[in-house]
């Protein structure tokens, strides 16, 4: 019998409408040939939304994505909301979503494709074979903690105040979905903190060490951020699952992604307990190329990939979708963000329809 799922489609600002157009058909299609059907429902969010009702993230947005099965965003922002109060920013209906739905967990994946090793700007040498998973802590830390704000001091002085905050049962949750992630992977996790200088930090790391005591099978080691971020760009595969905290995982998620050359090709997935999840690519939305034909889709078709996969249990057509980028790269298809020499370059449709056709 066929499958029926809910999408919510958030396209958001910039590159987003180009990109998600091109996921939209992809998903579709795999649709067709797995036995899915795809009840996909517009939203706004971000800038879009701000110009249309005065608010980022909308309550009948919030309210659509909660009924449906899965979120598929494309990205948010642009320098014409750049200027408004914190609090009407695009990226504050990013964070209100991943709030409201509880999506405490980030999972951005760093993966270098063999046919893109010369796209990164690390040697060959260090770059080959990299596949990291990062996990970042998405609901809690610098992100959200109280005291916020700017006050002032008795004295006249203004003062900016934000708080990290974890209790151990934030730390836990997102622990264990680490732990069980390393253990689908190659069985290594790497907690990051700062706990040689924050008391949070030592919480987070004490909590890692007991939690380890249930998953034997995973080998568990800490480092410090900024070792870590060092690490990171002197030899990369030394790691394999990441977990860290909200504020240090936005840097160090994005460290990761830039190894691969284009953050252009990257996916992730924000999960809660229960729900529905968020998927949505790592970069942003390009307003220098917004509307050009010029932005690359695969971090968007890979973040429909990502909620095939993680968001509604349907593997194969995940599969599918993957390997339709792999043949595209193959066939030396490639973006500007992503083009060397002797590639054929492409527009965002035209990448869009070769891998349609990759996808059969
Ligand atoms: C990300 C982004 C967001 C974050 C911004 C846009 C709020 O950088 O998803 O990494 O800091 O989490
Ligand atoms: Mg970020």
């Amino acid at each position: 019998m066929t499958q029926q799922y809910r999408i919510t489609l958030l396209s958001g600002d910039g590159i987003g409408p180009e990109i998600m157009a091109v996921a939209v058909k992809m998903l579709e299609r795999v649709g067709q040939q797995c036995d899915l059907t795809f009840d996909f429902q517009d939203a706004l969010m971000g800038g879009v939304a701000i110009d249309a009702t005065g608010s980022p993230l909308p309550d009948e947005t919030l309210s659509i994505c909660r009924q449906s099965d899965a979120v598929l965003l494309a990205a948010i922002g642009g320098a014409k909301w750049d200027s408004l109060p914190n609090h009407q920013r695009p990226e504050r209906g990013l964070l209100g979503l991943r709030a409201g739905l509880g999506l405490f967990a980030n999972l951005r994946p760093a993966t270098i494709l063999p046919q893109l090793i010369d796209a990164s700007s690390l040697k060959r040498e260090v770059v080959e074979g990299v596949d990291i998973m990062v996990v970042r802590e998405l609901t809690g830390g610098i992100y959200f903690g109280q005291p916020r704000g700017i006050f002032e001091t008795e004295s006249g002085q203004k003062r900016g105040v934000n708080t990290m905050v974890y209790e151990d049962a934030e730390v836990d949750r997102i622990g264990r979905v680490a732990f069980e992630t390393a253990q689908k992977r190659g069985g290594k996790l790497c907690s990051v903190d700062k706990s040689n200088v924050l008391e949070v930090s030592q919480l987070w790391r004490d909590r890692m060490t007991l939690l380890a005591k249930d998953y034997p099978d995973v080998e568990l080691s800490h480092l410090y951020v900024d070792n870590a971020a060092m690490q990171l760009l002197r030899w990369p595969k030394q790691f394999d699952t990441i977990v860290t905290g909200n504020l240090f995982g936005d840097i160090l998620s994005d460290a990761a992604a830039m190894l691969t050359g284009s953050i252009g090709m990257l996916p992730s997935a924000s999960l809660g307990s229960a729900g529905p999840g968020v998927f949505e690519p790592v970069h942003g939305s390009a307003p220098d190329i917004a509307g050009q034909d010029k932005a690359n889709p695969i971090a968007q078709v890979l973040s429909a990939a990502m909620m095939l996969r993680y968001g509604l249990n349907q593997p194969l057509a995940a599969d599918r979708l993957e390997q339709a980028v792999m043949t595209v790269l193959d066939q030396g298809y490639r973006t500007g963000d992503i083009m060397s020499d002797g590639m054929t370059l492409v527009g965002c449709e035209a990448m869009g329809e070769a891998l349609l056709k990759a996808l059969g």
